[in-house]
């Protein structure tokens, strides 16, 4: 038996061949199997001895068994590296990532204003009470301004490369809207920015309310500026986001430092279930004058428009997206359809 063994063996090619040459002399159907059930009709004296033999061919038969399945393995991976490596080829490409959905609603909304003269501005994330609020018009004791709305810094922060204006807190900026202020100090008018950048409110994180998100602030200031020029920017910018057939509308609203100010809704036939329904999308106004005192520039002389678009918002409506989370889960699933 065991020399049969021994001649069968290194004819298994596959691990299964050498399953199936194990299974004939040590499986529950094998010949050694099927020996040792006649030792209880041998001689008392023939027993042991048959026993014996049986075992010593089952301890030889079980390393070889094992030895088969490593050669297996050794054959099939050096066959591999024969047929697949070749060292003078160059090497396969890293994958390429893709910018964040995020990034490129940021990109696309800059680049349809970059078309029409406007220039891309930032500011710092961390900011002051008057860049956010006073400088904008916004009182003491507006809602916007609670500590349930905005994240302040403690009384005793100290931030070195953002200076005070006053007498005030630092806070991490409730809105875009800062960037007009800075900007107007840094060129005054005329001034034509677009501006990205993050936003922080003392939000409960749901599926459309994040603590952090992106807002783009969009800024034009010179002489003449009257709200047909900021209605017929809106119809252009809608018209590139949501396809040529988007139209927009204004309804009265109220923000501190623009006046008259508006709610904008667009709507689109292109827009799947929400195709052709009105879709409130953002805020805007001409810039108030007291904005623009503030900031040194005559409003006798100069007037504009200001609008604050929700970069999230736009990304969503976009990508039919239901939920704000993804934005921030780095879920590659999700990531690589913005590819
Ligand atoms: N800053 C406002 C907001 O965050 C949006 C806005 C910007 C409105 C500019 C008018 C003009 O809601």
């Amino acid at each position: 038996i065991l020399s049969r063994f021994k001649a069968a063996l290194p004819q298994a090619q596959t691990a299964s061949e050498v399953a199936s040459v194990s299974a004939a002399f040590v499986g529950p159907n094998g010949e050694l199997t099927a020996l040792m059930k006649i030792i209880p009709t041998l001689d008392a004296k023939e027993r042991p001895v048959v026993g014996k033999l049986i075992n010593v061919a089952k301890k030889t038969i079980e390393p070889m068994v094992a030895e088969a399945y490593a050669r297996i393995e050794r054959e099939k991976m050096a066959k591999n590296l024969g047929a697949k490596v070749d060292v003078s080829l160059p090497a396969p490409d890293f994958p390429k990532g893709t910018l964040h959905p995020l990034t490129q609603t940021i990109r696309k909304v800059c680049g349809i204003f970059r078309k029409i003269g406007f220039t891309v501005a930032e500011a710092t994330d961390l900011e002051t009470e008057w860049y956010c609020f006073d400088a904008l018009n916004t009182p003491a004791d507006h809602p916007a301004r609670d500590a349930q709305d905005t994240l302040f810094m403690p009384k005793d922060a100290q931030i070195a490369n953002v200076k005070k204006h006053s007498d005030e807190l630092y806070l991490l900026r409730s809105h875009t809207s800062s960037v007009q202020i800075r900007a107007m100090l840094k060129e005054g008018a005329p001034i034509r920015i677009i501006a990205p950048g993050r936003a922080f409110r003392r939000d409960t994180v749901d599926a459309t309310h994040s603590a952090n998100f992106h807002q783009i602030e969009c800024l034009y200031i010179d002489k003449g500026v009257q709200l047909t020029d900021l209605k017929a920017v809106l119809d252009y910018m809608f018209k590139e986001l949501f396809g040529a057939k988007a139209k927009t509308r204004l309804r009265p609203s109220f923000f501190p430092f623009t006046e008259p100010s508006f709610e904008v809704d667009f709507m689109s036939p292109d827009m799947g279930r929400l195709s052709n329904r009105w879709i409130e999308i953002m805020g805007c106004g001409m810039v108030d004058p007291n904005v623009l005192k503030n900031v040194g520039i005559d409003p006798e002389i100069y007037s504009g428009y200001a609008f604050g678009l929700g970069v999230e918002r736009v990304a969503m409506l976009m990508h039919s997206i239901d939920d704000i989370r993804h934005f921030y889960a780095n879920d590659l699933r999700f990531l690589r359809q913005f590819s």
